[in-house]
């Protein structure tokens, strides 16, 4: 059962059936919130609420032809149940109203007319300090909360997590993978061929890659990016879990430290991050910039590509950078 925004009587039955709308509510509007690639993703409106319906399929929403994993919003759903017992954390996220796990659909409170943290990569547009430790206690609290002695299958995720590790430890460094990076900025294929060149790099991405794979000890964001993060009239959120799984804490303040780097954000914004995550113990900040290093390679020479503003030269200084951040 594919959810449609066409089909306003059939969604209006479905979500009457489920009891997420009562027996006499009726839809008045349907509209995106706004963007996304992977799932197809909605606001319905009624008389006196709105409510955000979320739908995984077995493909990626904007690119139809590419396979994903189909129950990927049942991982998400189960992230924001376990959020529940955990005020610091649910006060952060939308409120899971509802889930059907047949059809992989959630409902999720609506945190309103919110534009997500993507402005970052806009020349000179920078997060606040507040914002830098707020984001930073929230992986501190993540980190902390949920820690595990063995697998959860609950979070294995194994899928996504394979897909992701295609995108992020392998394809970027393949010599030939067909994707002619001159098409999102000329000069830019010439920039990559010497990492994609690199057999040391290549087996750190490798050994990092293993690591992302094998089950880790604490409950992770998975996708801790400005993509993931919303600027509402309640303050900034976090949305999106659906790459969670048991891993590294190195790898979600990592990932957020090569945002910030692509960003511009100046140091006092980088520090603010760092200074305010407390990570679990052993936490090895080594480990964090690697995987920080391979976030900015894979960003820059892979297929994930993100709305940046950057010249060639600053794109070539990144990525030196995050070459010796991987040593
Ligand atoms: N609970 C919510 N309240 C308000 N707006 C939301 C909510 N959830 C999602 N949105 C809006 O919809 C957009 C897409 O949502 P989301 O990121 O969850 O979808 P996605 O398809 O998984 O995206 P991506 O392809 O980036 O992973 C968000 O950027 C945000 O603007
Ligand atoms: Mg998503």
């Amino acid at each position: 059962m594919l959810l449609d925004a066409q089909q306003p009587g059939a969604l209006q039955d479905y979500l009457r059936r489920r009891g997420w709308l009562d027996t006499n509510e009726t839809i008045t509007d349907i509209e995106k919130p706004g963007e996304g690639n992977m799932n197809y993703t909605l606001r319905i409106r009624t008389a006196t609420r709105t409510l955000i319906v979320k739908q995984s399929r077995e493909y990626v929403e904007k690119y139809p032809s590419i396979p994903a994993p189909a129950n990927r919003a049942v991982t998400e759903g189960k992230f924001y149940r376990k959020m529940r017992n955990v005020p610091m954390l649910a006060e952060r996220m939308p409120l899971l109203f509802g889930m059907d796990e047949e059809h992989n659909v959630l409902i999720l409170q609506d945190l309103g007319d919110a534009s997500d943290y993507t402005f970052l990569y806009q020349p000179c547009r920078m997060l606040s300090e507040d914002d830098a430790r707020l984001l930073a206690d929230y992986l501190t609290d993540l980190h902390a909360q949920f820690l595990s002695d063995g697998p959860n299958p609950d979070f294995a995720n194994r899928e996504m997590r394979t897909l992701n590790h295609e995108h992020i430890f392998h394809y970027p460094f393949l010599l030939d993978n067909g994707f002619d990076l001159n098409t999102v900025q000329p000069g830019l294929q010439t920039l990559a061929a010497p990492y994609k060149g690199d057999a040391e790099l290549k087996r750190t991405a490798r050994k990092l890659g293993e690591l992302y794979l094998s089950d880790g000890r604490t409950l992770l964001h998975g996708d801790y990016y400005p993509g993931s993060w919303l600027q509402t009239s309640t303050g900034t959120k976090v949305i999106d879990p659906e790459f969670c799984f048991y891993g590294p804490a190195e790898f979600d303040l990592g990932v957020m430290m090569a945002h910030l780097m692509m960003a511009e954000q100046p140091p006092t914004i980088l520090n603010a991050v760092l200074t305010a995550y407390k990570g679990p113990a052993g936490f090895d900040d080594i480990l964090r910039q690697r995987f920080t290093g391979i976030e900015i390679m894979r960003r820059l020479i892979g297929l994930a590509q993100l709305p940046l503003s950057l010249s060639l030269d600053k794109k070539r200084d990144l990525l030196d950078e995050a070459h010796s951040l991987l040593h």
